[in-house]
């Protein structure tokens, strides 16, 4: 990418806002890659581990996974930067911020919802990417859920991403202008509905903390061989 394209996009007010959106919506995408990797869990531990092992040992791998560190950062750093000059930049007594397509919880609580998510995702690359690996994916991930603190952990980090993605998927599109009378209203449909989606972090984990894998197996539904 043309590096004064770049400059121009973190050196002006509107491009530091036009970032904001794209790293947002990449992260969106992000996720819903991510909750479909996870919904292997469901196909069992063969299905899972293969998976991770797929991707662990295509070269292109460490490469997206840096372009996904540097799309977090320039998500957080743009986004803390917009929020401290709209503050700067309100006059006193008003409103600080001027908020896309009407407020709601989702836009009230951006601010801490961000704080929320990125403690949540801390506390789940301290536990599942930055660890001894040994023991296979599959286990790891189901073994963990088998705590209640964890899966609490859980439950709150992706409500809380949730309602972030709630406000911060439409008004992504409304940043970048894509605003029609016809495609507006889908728009808002599509984010709220990826919002939901995110619960379904939660909804795996509860899974597994109610044990009811273990039951499926012991009423003999999991392994058919037909030979
Ligand atoms: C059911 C819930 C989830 C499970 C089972 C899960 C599982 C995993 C596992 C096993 C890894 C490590 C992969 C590796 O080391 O190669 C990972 C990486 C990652 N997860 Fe999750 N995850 C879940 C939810 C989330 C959520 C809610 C977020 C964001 C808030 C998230 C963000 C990430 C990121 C950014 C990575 C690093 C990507 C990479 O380096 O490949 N995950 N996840």
């Amino acid at each position: 990418m043309d590096i004064t394209f770049l400059k121009r996009l973190a050196t002006t007010s509107i491009g530091r806002k036009a970032l904001m959106a794209v790293s947002g919506l990449l992260l969106g995408g992000f996720m819903l890659v991510h909750l479909a990797e996870n919904l292997l869990l469901f196909k069992g531990e063969a299905a899972y581990n293969g998976w991770v092992d797929l991707l662990a040992s295509n070269p292109v791998t460490p490469l997206l996974e840096i372009g996904l560190l540097l799309i977090f950062i320039a998500h957080i750093i743009t986004g803390v930067w917009v929020r401290v000059e709209d503050f700067l930049n309100a006059p006193s007594g008003y409103e600080a911020r001027n908020w896309q397509g009407g407020r709601t919880i989702g836009s009230a609580t951006m601010l801490y919802t961000a704080a929320a998510v990125l403690s949540y995702l801390t506390y789940h690359m301290l536990t599942f990417r930055f660890v001894d690996h040994s023991m296979g994916f599959y286990q790891m991930v189901t073994g963990a859920f088998r705590s209640r603190a964890f899966v609490v952990v859980y439950i709150a980090g992706s409500a809380a991403l949730a309602l972030h993605l709630s406000h911060g998927m439409q008004s992504a599109f409304q940043t970048l202008g894509l605003n029609h009378p016809k495609y507006t209203p889908l728009i808002k449909i599509g984010g709220i509905l990826v919002a939901v989606l995110m619960t379904g972090f939660a909804l795996i984990s509860v899974y597994y903390l109610l044990g009811i894998d273990l039951k499926a197996a012991e009423a003999g539904y999991q392994v058919v061989i037909i030979r």
